[in-house]
């Protein structure tokens, strides 16, 4: 290489013209007009144009090469910067100039590529774009995206570390297997025959361990690990950014997480972040059926259950006979719940809401009742119409202030056990409001920036297989204060009171999707073996996966809390994108692969006899030849 850089392809302005300078980069686009060639240069930084003029300087050896240029070809040139001939253009930042080349060099020719890195082309599927990823980040969209993330990282230290005296402290990836929910990947350990590690799935008992070690404030920038099925918000290998902070309570530690996302969203997106709402737990799954509501739009959910117990519907009727003795909202007691959907009657067509049934039925419930209401030409009034419309229209007046009908809606009715009911109807919001439009688009410049802190989680809740009680958020979540005590007496009698429970937890949660959870930690070695009981773990069993723990919170732990934020999903908020893939430089696919280095892949036997492993699975056979 003999000609470097003196500038960056994003740098020359009108006061360099005349000047003798030297860039390096890519052969974006070219046309070549025969007696001139016009080249757009191309690095990290923007775009130059190129010229060459034999007019002007460039020898004509040096067009011969320049002719035979192609895009994504490496090149380094030297030139001098006039004001550009063509006339200005505004797309680029040096626009107003161009480099009249007098010297070239080809640094490296591309083979031809599968796809041309530009935001207005037709993109390749996703695939082609994964597999050829290093073409697919030169595109300026991804450059874009690589540069947020980057300066997102920047701010995010200057905030915790710089402004507010957290320190970051690195945790190992090779870890013990810690309970928080998922699957973990595992590493075999060549020393310890037939042990392993396993990746962490946050650095939780590191970062608690740390507030008992004195560092009081704690923030990493952490890569962790969940062997579970990739979904358009979620990776089996993400990046969090995981804090811990001593001698706090809830509202502390809130306070300081509401501070970093304004500042985040005023130093990323320059937007003003207003005060952030906090809603129950119970709130949301009342009003949203989930417990990261979008609140950008409405679609409230109404419990109905009294005023249906009095119709004739045999659906209603069947559903509030479950559980009827069990406290309210005990997740095997029946409701019945409804949306009012504005404008409905028209938008949701008959095959629209036929389709809500199948929808629903995956989540346990057996159908959806709807119905409509609608003027009646012949009466000049509103009246219910289709589905369960004769059920209701005995009980109009009610429903119709019950619900604050108008003509025009359309009424959809879940009818089952509070936890079932509430989980399929809190779906059924989210498919209603995308069949209405009503959804708006991520919008990284603009929002909506709907953001909820939510707080009260019950502690626990009943797997569904098993019938175990597990950890809400994980095990290592305090009882909210005023129920310390109501918690060790739930605990010992180990009954339905323990659902009851409100955990010390909070989430943050921004137009739907969680962006943050944390809690405030037991600190009391006692409390935490009450809650290894609860989920099941004798003495032994937690003394040998956690003695370290236990051990640690026997030698004055200051109460602490923590929170992490899921780092890739605000990435996804601030660049406006939905799919997660877009804001990691190389993501995994849907089955976790990396179709670039073409991991997961086999190993040789003997990489494995070291290991002690040997693979039980057996290839399946080719398939026949048809
Ligand atoms: P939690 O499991 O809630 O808490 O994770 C915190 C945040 O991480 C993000 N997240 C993910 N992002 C992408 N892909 C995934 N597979 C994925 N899983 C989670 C979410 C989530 O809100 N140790 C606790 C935190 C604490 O209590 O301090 C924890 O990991 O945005």
């Amino acid at each position: 290489m003999k000609i470097f850089r003196t500038h960056t392809c994003g740098q020359l302005r009108v006061e360099h013209v005349g000047q003798s300078i030297s860039l390096n980069g890519w052969v974006n686009s070219y046309r070549d007009h025969g007696n001139l060639i016009f080249i757009d240069l191309r690095d990290r930084f923007g775009i130059t144009q190129l010229v060459f003029d034999p007019e002007d300087g460039s020898q004509k050896h040096l067009m011969e090469v320049a002719s035979k240029l192609r895009s994504e070809d490496v090149i380094g040139v030297t030139g001098k910067v006039r004001v550009r001939i063509g006339g200005e253009n505004p797309k680029h930042a040096t626009g107003k100039v161009e480099l009249v080349v007098t010297d070239l060099e080809v640094l490296n020719k591309t083979e031809n590529p599968p796809f041309l890195p530009d935001d207005y082309g037709q993109l390749p599927n996703e695939e082609i774009r994964l597999k050829y990823r290093y073409l697919d980040l030169r595109r300026p969209s991804m450059q874009k995206i690589l540069g947020l993330r980057s300066r997102a990282l920047q701010t995010i230290r200057e905030y915790f570390v710089g402004n507010n005296g957290f320190l970051e402290i690195e945790t190992p990836v090779l870890y013990k297997s810690t309970p928080e929910g998922a699957r973990e990947f595992l590493v075999p350990c060549r020393n310890v025959p037939g042990q392993f590690y396993a990746l962490p799935q946050s650095p939780q008992l590191f970062k608690q361990i740390l507030m008992v070690a004195n560092a009081d404030r704690y923030i990493q920038v952490c890569r962790c690990f969940r062997d579970e099925d990739p979904r358009a918000d979620r990776q089996p290998e993400f990046t969090q950014i995981d804090l811990e902070m001593s001698f706090v309570r809830r509202d502390h530690i809130v306070a300081m997480m509401e501070g970093f996302v304004r500042h985040f969203w005023k130093t990323m997106l320059n937007y003003d972040v207003p005060p952030i709402q906090r809603m129950s737990y119970r709130e949301a799954m009342e009003t949203y059926g989930i417990d990261r509501p979008d609140t950008r739009y409405g679609l409230h959910i109404k419990d109905i259950s009294e005023l249906a117990a009095r119709t004739e519907f045999g659906v209603f009727k069947t559903a509030l006979e479950k559980g009827k003795d069990r406290p309210p909202f005990n997740s095997k007691r029946g409701v019945v719940k409804a949306i009012r959907v504005p404008g409905g009657a028209e938008k949701l067509t008959r095959k629209i809401t036929d389709g809500y049934s199948e929808f629903a039925k995956p989540f346990g419930v057996g159908g959806v009742a709807t119905v409509k209401y609608i003027n009646d030409p012949a009466t000049g009034q509103a009246k219910f119409d289709t589905g369960c419309a004769k059920f209701l229209e005995p009980m109009k007046a009610d429903f119709v202030a019950a619900l604050g009908l108008e003509p025009g809606d359309t009424v959809l009715f879940v009818a089952d056990a509070y936890g079932v009911a509430t989980k399929a109807i809190g779906e059924l919001r989210q498919k209603v409001a995308r069949d209405m439009g009503v959804v708006p688009k991520p919008g990284a410049e603009g929002g909506p920036w709907n953001f909820l802190i939510v707080v009260d989680f019950p502690m626990f809740e009943r797997n569904k297989e098993s019938g175990k009680w597990v950890a809400m958020h994980h095990p290592f979540t305090a009882p909210r204060d005023d129920q310390a005590e109501a918690f060790i007496n739930a605990a010992e009698n180990d009954d339905d009171t323990i659902e009851a429970i409100v955990s010390a937890g909070y989430d943050i949660v921004l137009n739907g999707s969680e962006i943050a959870g944390g809690s405030v930690r037991i600190h009391d070695g006692r409390v935490q073996s009450k809650v290894f009981q609860l989920l099941g773990l004798s003495p032994e069993q937690a003394r040998e996966k956690f003695s370290f723990l236990l051990e640690a919170l026997s030698y004055g732990a200051p109460p602490h809390a923590g929170i992490a934020f899921g780092f890739d999903r605000l990435m996804m908020h601030i660049c406006g994108t939905e799919n997660i893939r877009d804001v990691i430089a190389f993501p995994k696919t849907q089955i976790g692969a990396d179709l670039m280095t073409r991991a997961p892949s086999l190993v040789p036997e003997k990489q494995l006899k070291d290991l002690y492993i040997a693979s039980t699975y057996v290839p399946e056979p080719p398939a026949p030849k048809a």
